[in-house]
């Protein structure tokens, strides 16, 4: 079966889908022919890539909802599950916190954002992923797709400790829904210049990673989206539980 085929009528839930990565993964599996189905806690911003990718002839939907938010993820997966005939194929859980706000040290930052922090990055993808699950137990191909982050791998920060938990969580739920023919696997992506990190970074940091890794470019958008479609796509049949670090080189290890 070639890739494009594969996903023709497939429906593809991706959190934080309003921007960056998310409405990246939305439009790159809607040109492929999935219905992709954004869910952003700025409803606005999902409601318009939405609308982008129906004007270029795509199949979008776009929700408003927080991914911590347990009835609201219930209801648009159930709406998602519509759309396809009662199932979902794809969950990519990607709606993170990782602004210069969040990437602080816990003792600047003060324990009620540390724990917006961790419920937003952790028990966001708990949250969508028991929502989804149901509607993705037994479907042919079905997978799940978890944005961590190669801070996780470098220690030193809560920001990172909770990507390290998005790395946890893909295991295990790679082990409970392997029964179910629901492979999951993660991604964890270097420094990638989306629209937020762009404006947000200073020129130095960026040198300072860049100095890190062993491929000299600049991470992309388009780098993580290739990712996300290998790790969906029929050529990945026999890979779950897995992380795997898109990074230019920069937080290779063992
Ligand atoms: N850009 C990078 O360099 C990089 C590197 C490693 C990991 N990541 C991870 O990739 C993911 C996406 O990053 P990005 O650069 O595209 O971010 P972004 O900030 O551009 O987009 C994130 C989207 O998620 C939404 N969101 C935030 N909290 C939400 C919530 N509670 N419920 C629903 N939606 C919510 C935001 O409104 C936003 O539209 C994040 O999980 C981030 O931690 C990014």
């Amino acid at each position: 079966m070639s890739e494009g085929n594969f996903y023709k009528g497939r429906v593809a839930v991706v959190t934080g889908g309003g921007r960056g990565f998310g409405k990246a993964f939305g439009t790159a599996l809607a040109a492929r022919g999935a219905h992709a189905v954004l869910v952003d806690i700025d409803g606005k911003v999902a409601e318009e890539a939405a609308a982008e990718i129906r004007a270029n002839g795509g199949q979008a939907t776009g929700f408003g909802g927080d991914v911590t938010d347990e009835a609201r993820m219930a209801e648009i997966m159930a709406a998602a599950a519509a759309l396809g005939g009662g199932g979902i194929d794809i969950l990519i859980n990607n709606a993170g916190l990782h602004s210069d706000e969040y990437g602080q040290p816990i003792f600047k930052m003060g324990l009620a954002k540390v724990k917006r922090l961790f419920d937003v990055n952790v028990i966001g993808v708990v949250t969508c992923t028991i929502a989804a699950a149901d509607y993705m137990r037994g479907r042919a191909g079905a997978s799940m797709v978890n944005i961590a982050s190669s801070a996780g791998h470098m220690g030193g920060s809560a920001y990172g400790d909770t990507k390290l938990a998005v790395s946890g969580l893909t295991i295990t739920f790679a082990r409970e829904l392997g029964p179910d023919g629901v492979r999951v696997n993660a991604i964890s992506p270097g420094l990638m210049l989306t629209e937020t990190i762009a404006a947000e970074l200073p020129p130095e940091t960026k040198a300072r990673v860049k100095a890190m890794q062993m491929i000299g470019d600049d991470g992309k958008e388009e780098h993580i989206v290739d990712a996300m479609l290998f790790l969906t796509s029929p050529q990945a049949s026999f890979v779950t539980g897995e992380v795997l670090r898109v990074t230019g080189g920069m937080a290779a290890g063992v």
